[in-house]
């Protein structure tokens, strides 16, 4: 009897998951309803549009917010210090960001690992030795890597990244009333069921400017979005300028084929 019962149930629960990873293979969670979060504010970015340009300027104040704030909690493994070059910093400058970390480095000739100050050619140092240490010091939750964080999830949302992290770190606030948020969480409308377990990274003036902008909340949340956006598409402006000048090319190209197309048509007649 049991066992019928339970054949029976097979199928449906089968259907019934198929259907939704189908769904989210779209990008459609069936779990998360539109009134569970609200969509980003768009944004104007720099680097936005075909002739779009990453702000060199932001970029630098970017990183360092995220080397004082963010680099506690999230990696950023797909980076290496001399990427930095991009940032315009100087060699000099680079090798004294890589040598502030400490890599595990070996084995060495007695079969044991050691440390050793970081070197340009290093990938960013992670905050935690592996995914179960960061959620211990999380409460649970896990600090994704940031390096394609922009491009890789919201896409698929319909979102820009970048919009969707500049709503994020600038968008926590009180709950309204009578809606409970829960130990160890924030509410933040922009984060799924709007509860959020990162505590406010940003607060004005939490960290002093190297080169002396007013350090709001909002600024930050701009310099250190533009710099993740670097993060995840390092190639995006060769790729636009590859783009204009293809433009470029099939237009003469055109002009030309049609001067031809004109002047064996004229011959013909
Ligand atoms: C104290 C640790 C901590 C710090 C500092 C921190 N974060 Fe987080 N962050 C987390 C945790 C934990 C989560 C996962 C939250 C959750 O799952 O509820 C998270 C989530 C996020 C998310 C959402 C990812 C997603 O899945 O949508 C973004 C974006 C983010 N952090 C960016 C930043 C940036 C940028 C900074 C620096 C300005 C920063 N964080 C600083 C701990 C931290």
């Amino acid at each position: 009897m049991m066992r019928r019962g339970m054949f029976a149930a097979l199928p449906a629960a089968v259907i019934g998951a198929t259907l939704s990873a189908a769904l989210i293979g779209f990008g459609l969670n069936p779990s998360a309803s539109a009134a569970e979060f609200d969509p980003p504010p768009l944004q104007d970015w720099s680097f936005s549009g075909i002739f779009g340009a990453y702000d060199k300027a932001s970029m630098q104040r970017g990183f360092q917010i995220y080397r004082e704030v963010c680099a506690g909690c999230h990696s950023l493994k797909l980076v290496a210090y001399r990427n930095l070059s991009a940032l315009g910093y100087s060699e000099k400058e680079i090798k004294a960001f890589a040598a502030e970390a400490e890599v595990t480095d070996g084995p060495n000739d007695d079969g044991e690992m050691f440390q050793r100050p970081g070197l340009p050619s290093d990938r960013f140092v992670p905050p935690f030795a592996n995914d179960q240490a960061a959620r211990v010091a999380n409460n649970g939750a896990f600090p994704p890597d940031l390096s394609v964080l922009t491009k890789a999830r919201y896409r698929r949302m319909g979102w820009e990244g970048s919009d969707y992290i500049y709503a994020l770190l600038t968008g926590y606030g009180d709950p309204p009333k009578g809606v409970a948020v829960g130990e160890g969480l924030s509410y933040n409308p922009y984060f799924p069921n709007r509860r959020i377990a990162m505590p406010p990274p940003l607060a004005d003036d939490g960290v002093e400017y190297a080169d002396g902008t007013k350090a709001t909340v909002d600024q930050m949340a701009k310099d250190v979005t533009t710099f993740l956006a670097w993060t995840a598409e390092p190639e995006m402006e060769e790729r636009k300028r590859l783009g204009i000048k293809v433009i470029l090319f099939l237009l003469v190209m055109t002009g030309m084929l049609f001067a031809l197309k004109r002047k064996i048509w004229a011959d013909l007649h």
